[in-house]
């Protein structure tokens, strides 16, 4: 804890000008990423404001780089700049290609310079530790954490082993351990418990153990963060509390909140602990003092949501002023300086309950501008900062969304992401101060609109498109300059795919093939699930993907490259879950049709089942597509004791497919993943034609019910399925990727 609280000490004691830039965390991501080279990099500090480096040769030693930097951020900024644009290699959550930098060094010449255009640079959602990071160990963070440093991140979410913290705390208040675990949902279910949307886990109550495994993480994952130059945000007590607090406070102002997406009232309608009650500030005290001591005085940046998607006990502006009064008042008691970190997610979701005059309530209850920081959470799409007059002068942060439950669709907007954030800060009384990404979850096929906005962070205008993406996808498949094919095939996906200025379906187009079947319903929705497709399939994905082809013939050495293998295995995909979309149209036709009979409907289910089969055979060629690895990394936390991993893969199972017990909110983490596709969704619809069929053969009228049970069957024994592999395994990829996309083009363009 020793260098913690030095740190600390350089955080919050010293004046600006005599802060120094402590640069030892940047010899680590070298000797961690690119080791052959870790005696050429220099790092040193210089004062100056804000977050400004100087990349340059080393005076007197050849094959060495000096980057200075007036904070630890831009050092690794520094550091990125030199690999990316000297160096030719990137860091990608598919892996580090960092240890390609060539040797010796390339000169820099003329030394070059970069200054962040924002104080913060931010990083995830409260929901990215369910959907992706729930069963990570330290090795998938600290390569994450290095990708963002790299880009020059300094403010990242920090949620693990929050309730080892909120245990003591319950326990303090005399709340019994039964109470207590009650309340708390399973492992991949607990952002959401965190939010105050759901409670109590179904398929078995949260271990002890559990809790005090994610406690024992994020002693690894702070520290990090903070030699990386990050300041974390940390958890604070919301409010929230088990439902038999009130009969431990029978005075106390504890409500009911509200019902949450369909679930029964016994898994929602969490119990909320108004902060204008007395007990709100003791428990906040206890909270902040438990995780100052648990982790050291590293933060004065609180994530703190009351009201996502849980609508306000009262719609008055004296009520919601009063409950943010008392809300920062309880914070700055625990901790004088600080800031109240909110996700403005509720502002568009439940844009009719919060008006202008309520949000303007809300927000003003806590006195002074630097009291909060908003996060704008859909920036790209449904800003709200615009209607709110910057928030009514809150600090806030410019953040793409994109991404719901971690959904997979070719997608994106690289217009809406350089331009945007440059609008938004040169607008009149702009009160925005950082830019971020707020994923749902990391998804792996579109890493390309993430990159580009941490690097229009760094630039003061509006990054040119085109060449940004030429130079993206050369370092990407490791190559001095982009082969002509490959040259074209991203000016095709960049211009349109990465194009997409349709406003009903701005985020990641689901696939039908992971819904439930149905016959009618699933294609062309918009909004918040879209599965229209914006663009047409045989002119961008398609012709895309021949020249990804073509490319690797001619260019074979393209094939060893695995960024390179990820995106042709993504546009084959896409073009298969698209071209389902045509082979559904057929078979509802045909069922629809008076004059077909049952073998009809059979023959007419046969190329839709047989693509499935084929999308699996596709996904099992990459380690980065089994869905065994989401079930390995769950049992992983099971220390061999056989009924916790069966409990952990119940969870991480349920999670993908019915989330919830009753298929809740069905398929809202779905995924294409082999396994997921192969078993899951295939058994999902093989049935389905054959109710179809039998339908015909009964002549009986169409009974959607029936279906949407015998569905939900499906997936609760599938999420009580055990696999074989042992903690820790996955089943292996099977079969060459660009041998299987030949035959995709042959069955499926
Ligand atoms: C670099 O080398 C030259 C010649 O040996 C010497 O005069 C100069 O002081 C050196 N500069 C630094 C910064 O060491
Ligand atoms: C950054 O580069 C510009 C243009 O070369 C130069 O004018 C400026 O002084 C440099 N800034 C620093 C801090 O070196
Ligand atoms: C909650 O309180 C009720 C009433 O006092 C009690 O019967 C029940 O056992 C408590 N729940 C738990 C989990 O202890
Ligand atoms: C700089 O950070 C490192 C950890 O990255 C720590 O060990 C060291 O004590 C820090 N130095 C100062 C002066 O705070
Ligand atoms: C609750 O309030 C009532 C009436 O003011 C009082 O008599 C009682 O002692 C209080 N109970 C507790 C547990 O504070
Ligand atoms: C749960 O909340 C809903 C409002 O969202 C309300 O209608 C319902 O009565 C609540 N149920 C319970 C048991 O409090
Ligand atoms: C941390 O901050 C609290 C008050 O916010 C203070 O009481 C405590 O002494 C601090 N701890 C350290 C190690 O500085
Ligand atoms: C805010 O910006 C979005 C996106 O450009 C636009 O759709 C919306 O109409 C704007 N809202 C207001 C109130 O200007
Ligand atoms: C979906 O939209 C496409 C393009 O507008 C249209 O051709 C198709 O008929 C629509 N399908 C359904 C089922 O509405
Ligand atoms: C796309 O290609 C498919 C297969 O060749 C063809 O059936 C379809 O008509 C084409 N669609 C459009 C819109 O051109
Ligand atoms: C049904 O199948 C028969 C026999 O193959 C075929 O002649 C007929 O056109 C089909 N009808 C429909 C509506 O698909
Ligand atoms: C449809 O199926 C459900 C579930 O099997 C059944 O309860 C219901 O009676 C059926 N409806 C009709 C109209 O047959």
């Amino acid at each position: 804890m020793a260098r913690l609280a030095a740190l600390f000490a350089l955080l919050a004691g010293l004046p600006a000008a005599l802060a120094v830039a402590n640069v030892t965390g940047i010899y680590g991501i070298v000797e961690r990423r690119m080791p052959q080279h870790a005696r050429d990099f220099v790092f040193t500090s210089m004062e100056g404001d804000g977050d400004v480096f100087v990349v340059s040769d080393t005076v007197n030693k050849t094959g060495s780089i000096t980057v200075t930097c007036t904070t630890t951020s831009a050092c690794a900024r520094g550091l990125y700049t030199y690999a990316t644009e000297f160096g030719g290699v990137d860091i990608f959550w598919t892996g580090s290609r960092l240890h390609e930098l060539p040797s010796p060094l390339p000169k820099v010449g003329t030394p070059i310079n970069g200054s962040a255009i924002v104080q913060y640079r931010y990083h995830f959602n409260t929901v990215t530790f369910g959907y992706t990071t729930a069963f990570w160990t330290f090795d998938k963070w600290s390569l994450l954490l290095d990708w963002l440093a790299l880009r020059g991140v300094n403010m990242p979410l920090a949620w693990d082993g929050y309730e080892a913290i909120l245990t003591e705390v319950f326990q303090e208040f005399g709340l019994s351990d039964a109470e207590i675990f009650e309340f708390y949902t399973a492992p991949p279910f607990q952002p959401w418990n965190r939010f105050g949307n759901v409670q109590t886990a179904w398929g078995g109550l949260l271990p002890m153990q559990w809790i005090s495994d994610q406690q024992a993480l994020q002693k690894q994952i702070l520290p990090r963060m903070l030699e990386l130059g990050m300041t974390p945000i940390l958890p604070a007590f919301t409010g929230f509390v088990p439902s038999n607090m009130s009969a431990h406070y029978p005075n106390a102002s504890i409500i009911d909140g509200s019902a949450w997406s369909g679930f029964p009232s016994t898994l929602t309608n969490v119990s909320f602990l108004e902060p204008f009650d007395p007990l709100y500030p003791q428990m906040q005290q206890s909270f902040i003092t438990k995780q100052q001591e648990a982790y050291g005085n590293i933060t004065h940046f609180y994530t703190l949501d009351q009201y996502n998607e849980n609508n306000p006990f009262s719609g008055n502006d004296s009520y919601l002023s009063s409950v943010s009064t008392s809300t920062i008042a309880s914070l700055r008691a625990a901790d004088p300086e600080a800031t109240w970190v909110m996700q403005g997610w509720l502002f568009f979701s439940s844009e009719t309950f919060w008006t202008n005059d309520r949000i303007e309530a809300y927000l003003g209850g806590a006195q002074g501008n630097d009291s909060m920081l908003i996060l704008d959470l859909y920036s790209e799409a449904q800003p709200q900062w615009n209607r709110t007059d910057s928030y009514f002068g809150k600090q806030w942060v410019w953040c793409e969304l994109h991404d719901y439950g971690g959904n997979m669709g070719l997608e994106g907007n690289l217009a809406a992401i350089t331009e945007g954030p440059i609008a938004a800060l040169n607008s009149n009384g702009s009160s925005m101060v950082g830019m971020g990404l707020t994923m749902e979850g990391m998804e792996i096929g579109n890493e390309i609109v993430y990159d580009i906005l941490l690097d229009q962070a760094w630039s003061s205008t509006p990054l040119n498109v085109s060449d940004w993406v030429a130079k993206w996808a050369a370092r990407r498949y490791l190559v001095k300059t982009l082969p002509t094919e490959l040259q074209q095939a991203w000016t095709i996906l960049s211009t349109t795919i990465y194009n997409n200025q349709d406003p009903n379906s701005q985020a990641t187009i689901k696939s039908i093939l992971e819904l439930e079947p149905a016959t009618t319903g699933l294609v062309n929705v918009t909004g918040h699930h879209p599965t229209e497709i914006p663009y047409d399939t045989n002119t961008t994905i398609l012709h895309a993907l021949q020249l990804f082809v073509n490319a690797s013939k001619s260019q074979p050495s393209l094939k060893q490259v695995p960024e390179f293998a990820v995106d042709i295995l993504e546009l084959s995909r896409q073009l298969m879950v698209n071209r389902f979309i045509d082979l559904y149209t057929d078979l509802i036709n045909t069922w629809n049709s008076s004059s077909s009979t049952a073998q009809n409907v059979t023959t007419a289910g046969v190329p839709l089942l047989s693509l499935i089969s084929d999308l699996d055979v596709l996904l099992y060629t990459n380690e980065n597509y089994l869905f065994s690895t989401w079930i390995a990394d769950a049992k992983q936390w099971a220390h061999g004791n056989v009924s916790y991993a069966a409990y952990l893969e119940y969870q991480a199972r349920n999670q993908q497919t019915l989330w919830g017990p009753q298929g809740n909110i069905n398929d809202y983490a779905s995924k294409q993943t082999a396994g997921l596709v192969g078993e899951y969704y295939a058994t999902r619809w093989q049935t389905f034609v054959v109710m179809l069929a039998e339908q015909k053969t009964s002549g009986q009228p169409y009974n959607a019910t029936e279906v949407s049970q015998t569905m939900l069957s499906i997936g609760q024994a599938f999420d009580l399925k055990a696999w074989g592999a042992a903690a820790g395994e996955t089943w292996g990829t099977k079969g060459d990727t660009f041998q299987v996309v030949d035959r995709v083009l042959e069955r499926w363009a």
